[in-house]
């Protein structure tokens, strides 16, 4: 048992309100005492506030502020947009001084080990950063999540499922690893309500809800729900001459980005021995049994 209690969730939107409920349903079993949410208005969420969650408004360049909002708090995680990473530098500085014993920082997605560039050259430096003031972490590569990639929100992403059309960046036969949101914070809470602090210190842990590729996720939806998929193509060399001609562009410099990164391999969270190693008995949703859920 890690010992940490009391854990403080750094914004409430994709992944931190499920954190967040997670952590919330492990009240009444004595392993979490206390869950607090950082952010900015603290308007809402009353869904996650009925079940106690404490919402505190906090100023992210007040360094005073939050380490008032972090008095008597364990473990940090951050669950911080892309475009606010940076803002853990402060958060981190801030836990700090406040005597938090462990902080999780925004990683969710593929490995960023050693990579410099875009998103995953912040979450290395913030990385760095927590080394440099002594602050122990943990970081959790979760692959894409299931459920918010295929749910058709996302559609500038590729995958329009409830409109039946799909666009194939890249050969799609390389395999990934997805996991459903929910079980990205069943694994985090789980890891670091029954990890030792030496077990947890400073290391990546991999989740995968299931490892497959597009091609097999396409051809398994549509066997099952008898629905044919209208797909467009992208080859590799188009996503290649896009990302380098339009690197700070969101649809190029960011998705197609993503998707020639899946294409190398880099999209599998770490070796099938690896993943979801600290919990045999995890079981995690499969992808297309996220896609057919009601
Ligand atoms: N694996 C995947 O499929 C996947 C998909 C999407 C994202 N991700 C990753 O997951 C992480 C979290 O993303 P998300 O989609 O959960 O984030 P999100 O919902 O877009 O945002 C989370 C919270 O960040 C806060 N925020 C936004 N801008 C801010 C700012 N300038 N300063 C301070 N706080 C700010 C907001 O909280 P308040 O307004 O309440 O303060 C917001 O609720 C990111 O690292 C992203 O790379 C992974």
């Amino acid at each position: 048992m890690s010992g940490y209690q009391t854990f403080a969730v750094a914004g409430a939107g994709d992944i931190g309100r499920f954190i967040i409920q997670e952590l919330l349903n492990h009240v009444s079993d004595g392993s979490v005492e206390t869950v607090v949410a950082l952010t900015r208005t603290s308007s809402g969420y009353d869904e996650l506030k009925e079940q106690g969650a404490v919402f505190k408004t906090v100023d992210y360049s007040s360094h005073s502020n939050l380490v008032a909002a972090l008095q008597g708090i364990d473990v940090v995680i951050s669950s911080l947009s892309g475009p606010a990473l940076s803002v853990q530098i402060p958060l981190a500085d801030a836990a700090k001084e406040a005597g938090v014993k462990h902080f999780v920082p925004c990683e969710y997605g593929n490995p960023s080990g050693g990579k410099t560039y875009g998103i995953f050259g912040i979450k290395n430096r913030v990385r760095l950063h927590l080394l440099d003031i002594g602050l122990p972490y943990s970081q959790y590569y979760t692959g894409p999540w299931s459920d918010w990639f295929f749910n058709g929100d996302h559609a500038e992403f590729g995958f329009d499922i409830p409109n039946g059309k799909t666009i194939l960046r890249g050969s799609g036969n390389v395999p990934i690893s997805w996991t459903a949101r929910v079980d990205v914070a069943r694994y985090i809470v789980y890891v670091l309500t029954h990890l030792s602090p030496t077990e947890l210190k400073s290391k990546p842990f991999a989740i995968e809800g299931e490892r497959s590729t597009i091609n097999q996720i396409i051809e398994e939806y549509e066997a099952r729900s008898g629905k044919k998929l209208e797909i467009t193509y992208e080859s590799t060399e188009f996503l290649e001459k896009q990302v380098k001609e339009h690197p700070d562009d969101f649809e190029n410099g960011f998705i197609r980005m993503l998707f020639l990164e899946w294409e190398r391999g880099e999209g599998t969270t770490g070796t099938s021995e690896d993943v979801n190693k600290y919990w045999p008995e995890f079981n995690p949703r499969k992808v297309v049994d996220i896609i057919l859920s009601p």
